[in-house]
């Protein structure tokens, strides 16, 4: 990577970067993914934007390409896993999916908190459903392509039949994803964080893995975890990890804590439903990956909450996760973010 590509690089987030920021985050999201599209599919600056950083991470079974995915919640559909792919991410997870297609909350449901470099989101599980997701996962039946599968709830399945919505997404996405992800954490579909407990996570886990002991290929099984999580909360984390056989913990999802915010905590009140994610919920998250390890030295982990430079990437790794995920950091920084993380934490 020369001065002049870096260079260039910065100057081309930075302009993309003040357009995008004059739109509502929803439709800058779109026009991002969209201007990707464009701007690779012009031979010269592909070749400016590319980049592939190969340090093969095996981690549960799989070689991943690197360390560094793309979180959940930013390709919900399955629509930009070639795109995340060609600018430098080792993973890409998509979802959450849910078996019915479902809308959301009404907008607006997602707010930039600028001057604390973070997110508020309130976005309630919008995405096309399981069936029209697995038709966009077809297109990207790659080797090269390393993808997760988060699933979770539609919104109006109560909580005692919950179990039943995380297998309908499981079995049609089974030959399509490179590994699932239980996604109890999310604090915008009402109650979703009480399938957290215990007996309900055994629920959810034990039919899935019935599904999985029935294929030829084993695929793992991920949880992720709120980081508003109390000790004793997190101890039963720790058992059912154990007694389930959960293949690794992603710790964590958007915090509803506002008080981690410096400079909006008023706006987030005012607002009241909502996560928040980036900078400021990273000292949260990693007080749960602390207190996680100094628990149980053999649990696998993957890191992400606030990871916006190398820094805080290698942070996560001394806590001893062996892959990251960012979502807010990238909309902030761009790529630089990911060719700064991972050219810093080669080999960390
Ligand atoms: C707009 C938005 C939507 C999200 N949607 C999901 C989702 O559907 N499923 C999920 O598991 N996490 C979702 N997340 C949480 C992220 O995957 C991630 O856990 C969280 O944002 C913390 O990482 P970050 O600080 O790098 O953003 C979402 C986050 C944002 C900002």
């Amino acid at each position: 990577m020369t001065f002049v590509t870096l260079t260039l690089n910065f100057f081309m987030y930075s302009f993309f970067k003040f357009i995008l920021f004059l739109f509502p985050p929803e439709i800058a999201h779109k026009l991002a993914m969209q201007g990707i599209r464009l701007v690779l599919s012009i031979p010269v600056l592909n070749k400016i934007l590319t980049f592939s950083f190969v340090e093969p991470v095996n981690f549960t079974g799989i070689k991943f390409k690197n360390k560094l995915g793309m979180a959940a919640g930013f390709d919900k559909n399955a629509e930009y896993v070639d795109l995340l792919h060609k600018l430098g991410f080792g993973f890409v997870e998509i979802g959450t999916v849910t078996p019915e297609p479902q809308d959301g909350n009404p907008k607006p449901r997602l707010f930039r908190l600028k001057e604390d470099e973070a997110l508020m989101n309130r976005m309630g599980f919008n995405n096309l459903g399981v069936e029209k997701v697995v038709e966009n996962l077809k297109r990207f039946q790659k080797p090269e392509y390393i993808i997760g599968g988060n699933i979770g709830k539609n919104k109006w399945t109560p909580n005692e039949e919950a179990h039943l919505d995380y297998l309908k997404c499981f079995i049609p996405m089974y030959d399509y994803v490179d590994y699932f992800v239980v996604n109890v954490s999310s604090p915008n579909t009402p109650n979703l964080r009480a399938l957290q407990d215990k007996e309900t996570l055994i629920k959810i886990f034990e039919l899935l893995q019935n599904h999985r002991k029935s294929q030829v290929l084993s695929k793992p099984i991920y949880l992720k975890i709120a980081p508003d999580l109390t000790e004793g909360q997190l101890d039963d984390i720790i058992a059912v990890y154990h007694s389930m056989r959960i293949d690794a913990l992603i710790v964590s999802n958007t915090t509803i804590d506002y008080e981690v915010l410096n400079h909006n905590k008023v706006f987030a009140y005012k607002e009241k439903m909502g996560g928040i994610s980036g900078r400021p919920i990273a000292n949260k998250a990693n007080a749960v990956l602390a207190y996680l390890r100094r628990k149980d030295a053999s649990l696998k982990l993957i890191g992400v909450g606030g990871i916006d430079n190398a820094q805080s990437a290698c942070e996560k790794l001394n806590l001893g996760c062996e892959l990251i995920q960012v979502y807010t950091g990238f909309v902030y920084k761009g790529q630089a973010l990911i060719k700064d993380i991972l050219s810093v934490t080669t080999s960390k």
